[in-house]
């Protein structure tokens, strides 16, 4: 028996999808359950090596390819059923088979309506993806959110006609939203149900487990930089009560990273470089937003950082992404320190300045040095080592 929790260990984007699928084909996963956040997410896996067969999987969890894998959309997501179908639909021309037994959604997570992506859209200080989500968790948290199971109970009652007047928009978006709301009750209302006990019961009994982090530990509503975050707990202790695993039964974290940085949308971002070298990092990583399609900001890979992420998240294990793109270069920068703290031990969210930082030389040839001195930094073990976009494109170091 096992639960596994892979988190996201800088701001999002560090290749979790691909970590999450690799892990599923190695070690048989029984279930995989996204917990938190919801198609604000992009978790971009090739289907087996072929680099034609992409796919960007927004809140179904990446174990879906996975044979005898239960999927399971969990109780602390906000889902928009628009994308949610959308997702669905193109699987199912991949060959997959939405069944009882390979898919689920919980009937406590929370539905996402046209007017929270208006008003995310309308009032956009942060930067966020325009999704929905802060919006659609605001209505959870002022008791005002509507569940799946009430969309099972028809117990939703509101006047479109209202939201529509109020925000002034066509009414073909509100019929497209209505429509997908239809399908997934008509369609797929089997798929959803009480969760609880089924994943009580595969924690409880010899299956393994795995919670698919969303976003990045940087995120986090409370850890992360606020308020340039997204509106959920992206840390392990967040996944496990999104998914409503209690913490005992938790046996391994692993912590995904790149070997450098990057960020979309605003907020700080200590190791920022906007020289041509982090200009480089992104056209190299082709660093574009899986969702929005806007270029991520990018720079150096910080130390300082992920400490505090493995301070909040205890990384038994790290997954360190796109090795390939840092091999490029011909030095690779780490920060060690930040100038305004006297340890560097502490990531303070009015941090933007790093004045420490550890060079070096020919990262190609130095890779195994350059691994020691991260593991040694952050205090935990490198055990994946993901080198390029195929599913086989990982060394898996014991
Ligand atoms: P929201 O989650 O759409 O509210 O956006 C809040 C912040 O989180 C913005 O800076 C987004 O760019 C960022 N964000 C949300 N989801 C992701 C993700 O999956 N990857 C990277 N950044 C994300």
């Amino acid at each position: 028996m096992s639960v596994t929790a892979i988190i996201g260990a800088q701001w999002g984007d560090e290749g979790k999808g691909k970590i999450v699928d690799f892990y599923c084909n190695h070690f048989q996963q029984d279930m995989v359950i996204r917990s938190n956040g919801g198609p604000n997410a992009g978790h971009t896996i090739y289907i087996g090596n072929d680099l034609s067969k992409k796919i960007t999987l927004r809140q179904i969890p990446s174990g879906i390819f996975s044979k005898n894998t239960l999927c399971i959309i969990g109780s602390g997501t906000v889902i928009n059923p628009i994308t949610l179908i959308e997702e669905i639909t193109k699987l199912q021309a991949w060959g997959v088979d939405f069944n009882k037994n390979n898919f689920l959604i919980s009937n406590r997570a929370h539905l996402i309506f046209p007017w929270h992506c208006l008003e995310d859209q309308a009032d956009n200080k942060i930067g966020t993806t325009g999704n929905g989500i802060g919006p659609a968790y605001a209505s959870k948290a002022t008791r005002a959110g509507i569940r799946m199971q009430d969309l099972l109970n028809n117990n939703y009652n509101y006047n479109y006609n209202e939201f529509i007047e109020k925000f002034n928009i066509d009414k073909k978006y509100f019929s497209i939203y209505k429509d997908a709301l239809m399908t997934l009750k008509d369609k797929f209302s089997h798929l959803i149900t009480d969760t609880h006990p089924i994943i009580t019961k595969y924690v409880g009994s010899n299956k393994n487990v795995l919670l698919e982090g969303a976003q990045g530990l940087m995120l986090d509503i409370d850890y992360g930089t606020y308020p340039f975050v997204t509106s959920s707990n992206t840390t392990t202790a967040g996944l496990l009560n999104g998914a409503g695993i209690a913490p005992k039964a938790l046996t391994k974290t692993i912590g995904v990273f790149k070997a450098y940085t990057t960020r979309v949308g605003l907020g700080p971002f200590p190791t920022e470089d906007t020289t041509e070298y982090g200009d480089r990092l992104q056209e190299l990583g082709h660093e574009f937003g899986s969702v929005t399609g806007r270029k991520r900001r990018a720079g150096h890979l910080d130390l300082v950082q992920l400490k505090y992420a493995n301070e909040l998240c205890g990384f038994d294990e790290l997954a360190i992404t796109k090795w390939d793109i840092i091999e490029n270069f011909p030095y690779m920068k780490v920060a060690t320190a930040y100038a305004d703290t006297d340890t560097d031990t502490d990531t303070d969210t009015d941090t933007d300045k790093v004045d420490k930082y550890t060079t070096f030389n020919d990262p190609k040839n130095n890779c195994q040095l350059i691994l020691k001195y991260i593991e040694e930094k952050i205090n935990s073990k490198i055990t994946f080592l993901s080198y390029g976009p195929k599913r086989d494109d990982i060394k898996f170091i014991q």
